[in-house]
């Protein structure tokens, strides 16, 4: 098959979406990280078309924005009133200057399984065939509500495309639809368009009808099938919005299995398109990968993490966390049950492990920071071990400050490292001290009360209790004396 370059693709994503019950416009929900009208673009992109329009209407301002951060290449037409689909492929013309020379592809903003695969093929056979149009079609379980492919009975040539809502009863048994993709010449699409009538049941523009308008011309009309029907399914409501992310998802696991990867559970385990691994890579059950998430060669995820934007190094260990923005290096050790956020550095063979908040904090090669605590604003050397139960106090209730502690060093269980503050290298922190001063290199800093033992409190205070009792049992001669 010759390579297509399109002179345009038109993508159609000016309706409401009434079904979806939504505030959010239908193009704008958001499977596997993308848009719906994104995954579209996305596969429009992969044939390099000269001009890609997407025609926008309902809330326009926030489709519009939303294309801008998405595909700033891409241009918008707008069409003020939905006329129907031949209305506002006309309106996206319009944006072209009326008609261009070449290949129009146009596309609904609201499949997002289509691949770019199947619209090469579209314009494939559109060219090699030397049709006027040519419809992406497929045979469907369930063709309800679909505009059907009517063809000759003696040459099979498509003749028409009728609307369910227009449909006899023998046209509604055909199974053959419409996908609502089509490959067009440009300059006869242009003239076919003004030749559109609105007399049918919706009274609107069909686009549909300009394949009987091209054919009754005497130009040639054509059909290409997809392999899988699948792939152009258009989303109506969140029912199918689940069934189209399942969909993907399952694409998504399947080109990662035969990359390499062990996914234990593909049934809960969720990716976004953006996701990349590297080979002999485990991700375990209940896991969620999302963003720019990137996992090394041999690294374990999960179960239960939910990753997002997140660089996970060769060979390390993430279960059972949430992360999001962190940087997690090679050998390195996380959960279960941790939390990074933005900023995370975690280096070679580190450890942040259970009931560990870490934010804005770089944590050095082999440095551990094993249980319970908060590392916030703070930067840690190499091969430090962070005692249970601290916290890198890091807010004054105005500002944020930071810590360094050196390498080499153990600081005590349940630490408050009061920021600004530094330890030294090979320094060393008493358990329970609040350490609001710099502790030099090599030191070792107290800063807890000193313990003071009141004798016989108990038995002054709580006379007769359990405790009184199990005291002076315990005292000289008494009867728990050996
Ligand atoms: C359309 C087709 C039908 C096909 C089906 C495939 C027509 C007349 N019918 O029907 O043959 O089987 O898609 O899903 O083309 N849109 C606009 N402006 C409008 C109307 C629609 O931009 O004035 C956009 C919508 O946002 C949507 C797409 O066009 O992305 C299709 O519109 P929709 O109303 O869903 O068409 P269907 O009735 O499903
Ligand atoms: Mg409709």
């Amino acid at each position: 098959m010759s390579a297509i370059r399109p002179a345009a693709v038109v993508v159609l994503a000016a309706g409401e979406g009434t079904r979806m019950k939504s505030a959010t416009p239908k193009v704008l929900h958001e499977i596997c990280g993308r848009s719906l009208v994104g995954h579209v673009l996305a596969a429009a992109r992969e044939l390099k078309p000269e001009h890609l329009v997407v025609v926008v209407g309902h809330a326009r301002e926030q489709v519009t924005a939303h294309l801008a951060g998405v595909d700033p290449e891409v241009r918008t037409a707008v069409q003020e009133e939905q006329n129907g689909t031949g209305h506002a492929v006309r309106m996206g013309l319009e944006e072209l200057g009326g008609s261009v020379d070449g290949t129009v592809i146009v596309v609904c903003g609201d499949t997002p399984l289509l691949t770019g695969e199947t619209l090469r093929s579209l314009a494939g056979t559109h060219q090699d065939d030397g049709n006027a149009v040519t419809v992406l079609s497929a045979e469907v379980p369930d063709a309800t509500g679909y505009g059907r492919i009517v063809r000759d009975d003696a040459t099979g040539a498509v003749t028409a495309i009728v609307e369910h809502k227009d449909a006899t009863e023998a046209q509604r048994a055909i199974r053959e639809i419409n996908s609502g993709v089509f490959a067009f010449d440009g300059r006869l699409l242009a003239d076919a368009l003004g030749k559109v009538r609105t007399d049918n049941s919706q009274g609107e523009e069909y686009l549909t009808d300009v394949l009987g308008i091209l054919r009754e011309a005497g130009h040639r009309v054509g059909a290409c099938v997809a392999g899988d029907h699948r792939e152009i399914a258009g989303i109506n409501n969140r029912v199918q919005l689940a069934e189209a992310r399942r969909v993907l998802n399952d694409r998504l696991l399947t080109a990662a299995m035969l990359s390499g990867v062990t996914v234990v559970d593909p049934v809960t385990t969720w990716v976004d398109v953006t996701v990349t691994f590297e080979r002999d890579v485990v991700v375990h059950p209940g896991t969620q990968l999302l963003g720019s998430t990137h996992l090394g060669e041999g690294a374990e995820v999960g179960p239960h993490s939910r990753l997002a934007d997140t660089r996970v190094g060769a060979g390390a260990r993430v279960d059972n966390t949430v992360s999001d923005g962190a940087v997690v290096g090679p050998e390195a050790s996380v959960g279960p049950y941790a939390y990074l956020r933005p900023g995370t550095r975690l280096g070679l063979g580190s450890k942040v492990g259970t009931y560990v908040e870490t934010k804005n904090a770089s944590i050095g090669e082999g440095t551990k920071v094993p249980h319970l605590s908060y590392v916030g604003d703070a930067t840690i050397g190499e091969y430090t071990n962070i005692g249970a139960a601290s916290v890198f106090v890091n807010y004054d209730g105005q500002n944020k400050h930071h810590t360094t502690v050196g390498s080499h060093c153990k600081t005590g269980s349940d630490n408050m490292f009061v920021a600004p503050v530094t330890v030294g290298d090979g320094a060393y922190t008493a358990a329970g001290s609040v350490i609001t001063k710099d502790v030099p290199a090599g030191a070792l800093a107290v800063a807890r009360g000193q313990q003071r033992n009141i004798e016989g409190w108990v038995a002054r205070k709580r006379p007769g209790s359990a405790a009184a009792k199990a005291a002076e049992a315990a005292a000289p001669g008494g009867e728990g004396e050996a």
